[in-house]
């Protein structure tokens, strides 16, 4: 009906941006807690409570005092912090540490305001309110100088100041573009930008949200046709400072092995053992390298999951086994959708269980995916979550370690896309339609597969896939951003989401390279691999019915290309692993956008087209065909042309050039990146460790190495490598200081091999005090080995 006029029906006006909107209006009574206050209004039930120094929860509920403990994003509790409560005539203030909570009871208006008494998050005319059917919305005063990140995955641009979004996990196959809204993810979370300083804010209602930031009117509002009005609001100041207390609030990404870093190649589908076993000979000839091979839905017997077609795929322990000798990983897809089918024993189990979803008069609700008629758990019961992730004994027991979760929004193929929104999810006793928790059904089965792999692998780390999920995504899996159309204008729209998925607490993103819809071409190829030598995310993925596009499809020239940026992952396999760490303990994403180092340069605001790699890389894609030059934005500071030494003056834009072969990458002047050897996946070892300095006038820099087994969560125990190596230099001199070794495990390598760029005037390097021979590269590098 979308594509009919219907869509522009008056009727469908949404209620709550009209008249019909009754504001929570004045308190009439009040309840002090300890850290909380509690009152209520003349519409509405409102707790007020702080999390941390920094944190705070408002919740609103219409008709009941609000129920605190439902969210499925949030796993943090509040901590035990000490809230101070004044009451003034009309108002009171509740203060702990870095965030203020100025309440007005007349009517009700909350302000929230930093240490420093600067306003974050006010009220104006409006407030929190509701609509007769139920609707929830809250509205907040917007700043000129305001600039809006985050929101998960969304088309367009950047900064979403003047967008429209709504929350709905959908499958869109459909071309992405601006108007796409929609998408297989949903995070209700933001921040703002407002003259240098960021706060955050949460709205945790896993229905159909919508965040309105054009209203034009100085305001900004969000809303939701179910459930209660449940936000929390991070005091920053910085952005940095803001997704710590998000991800303190949801949770950080757990790290990945090695392998889920290195380069993947999937295609929908490799159809048989023969195929795959092809498939892997290709890359071992043409020493091209790859960490992962996927099974699509091929692999299955009618597609049913837990199971593998015996014709096509005679022996699959021994495929798995043969291609990890290799040093490759097989990954299979697993949707929720179990094939209605009495012969089938996930099928027979999930029903004689009680494992599946139904309506509240009792029948199971049945939709049609790929394997026909099909049931689907219900992963909000503990249960069913545990059922789920023990089926998959049935994958581990045949060497495979990662898993693809896929059509999990869940996808249904009938006109509303998904399962009808009267089914009821059980949710542990305390049951929910469809309609109000329809966000976190690929959360919860992310959840029920990454914990169930976890158990079956004895403390290997698994991997999984997800298109679909909510806030908290990150905990369990790794995210790709859907069915996308081999187009340039979809390699552009990539590099923004991905940002802003990162920018959400998602650090572990990426496109199917190459585009997964349509042919895909040669240069296109070329370019996207670029792009995706620095995605968190790599993989190449093709649909049913498309041109190729392994590396080799379009000629020598392209292979060799493509090649060359498979083995430059390699090559930067240390630095992101270092990044992927430190992401999984910060939250602050691998991939970011420049405005997270520069917030204060506007050039930086919506900047979409570039981004960095940790705090010092700037990756510059080429996203157009036949084009060898482009415009970049360095900021501040002196920049690095990572393939010439060409040493640029920042703050300002320059025109780069970018002939095929070239992706455009600049490393900020006295800064530190680490390097390994190309191989042909991270299951050969990296006994070549190397640090690139690029050496500034004269400074000190400090770089901490890292390095663990990359396979086993001995890391957490403490069996990992840290080590901070510091440059102090001026133009002549250079000393290099390794600090004590933090961690019990012992890398492969054995020294650090340090290059030093911009290095042509220096005589003299020390190494830990002591007078070091170097050896000189030319084009200004020099070369010295410093023990572990
Ligand atoms: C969906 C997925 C795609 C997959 C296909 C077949 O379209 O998004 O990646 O290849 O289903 O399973």
């Amino acid at each position: 009906m979308q594509d009919t006029s219907f869509a522009i029906h008056p009727g469908n006006k949404k209620q709550i941006e009209g008249t019909d909107y009754r504001d929570a209006g004045s308190v009439t009574a009040v309840q002090k807690g300890a850290s909380h206050l509690q009152l209520e209004c003349e519409n509405g039930y409102v707790t007020i409570l702080f999390y941390s120094s920094s944190v705070a929860r408002v919740v609103m509920n219409p008709k009941q005092v609000p129920v605190l403990d439902d969210s499925f994003a949030v796993i943090q509790t509040p901590e035990n912090i000490k809230v101070d409560l004044q009451e003034q005539e009309g108002s009171f203030t509740l203060t702990a540490g870095n965030l203020t909570a100025h309440v007005t009871t007349d009517p009700l208006r909350i302000t929230f305001l930093d240490s420093s008494g600067r306003v974050l998050i006010s009220e104006g005319d409006k407030g929190m309110g509701h609509s007769a059917n139920g609707e929830i919305v809250c509205y907040k005063e917007s700043d000129e100088a305001d600039h809006y990140y985050g929101f998960g995955e969304k088309t367009g641009f950047l900064d979403k100041r003047g967008e429209k979004m709504t929350m709905w996990n959908t499958d869109v196959y459909a071309p992405h573009n601006p108007e796409t809204d929609a998408l297989y993810q949903s995070i209700p979370f933001f921040m703002t930008l407002r003259n240098g300083h960021a706060h955050g804010l949460f709205f945790d209602n896993p229905g159909k949200t919508h965040f309105n930031m054009r209203n034009g009117d100085g305001t900004y509002h969000f809303s939701c046709e179910s459930g209660q009005m449940d936000y929390y609001v991070m005091a920053g100041p910085t952005m940095k400072e803001v997704l710590g207390q998000y991800t303190g609030l949801t949770g950080t990404m757990p790290l990945p092995p090695k392998w889920a870093i290195g380069y993947h190649q999937s295609r929908y589908s490799y159809e048989t053992e023969e195929e795959v076993r092809e498939l892997v000979s290709q890359f071992i000839e043409k020493e091209i390298p790859v960490d992962a091979v996927y099974l699509d839905i091929h692999y299955m017997d009618g597609y049913r999951v837990f199971t593998f077609d015996e014709d096509r795929f005679p022996d699959p322990k021994k495929l798995i086994a043969d291609l990890k000798e290799q040093g490759i990983r097989v990954v299979p897809i697993v949707d929720p959708g179990v094939k209605e089918d009495p012969e089938y024993g996930a099928y027979q189990e999930g029903i004689r269980q009680d494992h599946f979803c139904k309506y509240i008069e009792g029948n199971v609700y049945y939709g049609d995916v790929w394997p026909g008629n099909s049931a689907f758990p219900d992963f909000t019961k503990d249960d069913v979550r545990d059922w789920w992730g023990e089926k998959h004994r049935f994958y581990t027991e045949l060497g495979i370690e990662g898993i693809w979760n896929d059509m999990n929004e869940p996808a249904v193929f009938n006109e509303t896309k998904t399962m009808d929104t009267k089914v009821i999810h059980e949710n542990n006793g305390s049951p929910k339609t469809h309609r109000e928790v329809h966000n976190i059904y690929g959360l919860k089965m992310g959840e029920a597969t990454y914990e169930g792999m976890k158990k079956n692998l004895n403390g290997k780390r698994t991997f999984l896939l997800t298109r679909a999920g909510y806030a908290g995504v990150q905990r369990y899996g790794s995210v790709w951003t859907g069915d996308n159309r081999s187009f340039w204008e979809h390699l552009q729209l990539a590099i923004p989401m991905c940002m802003n998925l990162g920018m959400s607490g998602v650090p572990f993103t990426g496109p199917d390279v190459g585009g997964f819809a349509h042919d895909a071409n040669g240069q296109l190829l070329a370019r996207w691999t670029q792009f995706g030598t620095f995605t968190p995310y790599f993989r190449n993925h093709s649909a049913i019915g498309t041109l190729r596009q392994e590396p080799w499809s379009f000629g020598e020239d392209v292979e060799k290309n493509v090649k060359k940026y498979i083995d430059l992952r390699y090559i930067w396999m240390p630095q992101l692993y270092k990044l992927f760490r430190d992401a999984s303990v910060t939250g602050v994403p691998v991939m970011r956008p420049l405005v997270l180092e520069y917030p204060e340069d506007p050039a930086t605001f919506n900047l979409s087209d570039q981004f960095m790699i940790g705090e010092n890389v700037i990756v510059a894609p080429i996203t157009a065909p036949d084009t060898f030059h482009r415009a970049v934005y360095l900021p501040e500071g002196n920049w690095v042309n990572y393939w010439t030494e060409e040493v640029i003056e920042g703050g300002r834009h320059i025109l780069t050039e970018a002939d095929l072969e070239t992706l455009p990458v600049f490393v900020k002047r006295g800064s530190v990146v680490a390097h390994g050897s190309p191989k042909r996946s991270t299951a050969v070892k990296e006994t070549d460790y190397q640090l690139h300095f690029y050496a500034g006038e004269k400074g000190e820099t400090s770089y901490t190495v890292y390095d663990d087994d990359g396979e086993t969560f001995g890391y957490e125990t403490g069996e990992s490598f840290e080590m901070p190596v510091t440059f102090s230099y001026d133009q002549t001199r250079l000393s290099i200081t390794s600090g004590s070794v933090n961690g019990t495990y012992t890398p492969d390598w054995e020294e650090l091999t340090v290059f030093v760029h911009g290095a042509d005037e220096l005589k003299e390097i020390s190494v830990n005090g002591n007078t070091a021979h170097f050896e000189t590269l030319g084009s200004g590098i020099v070369k010295i080995r410093v023990q572990r």
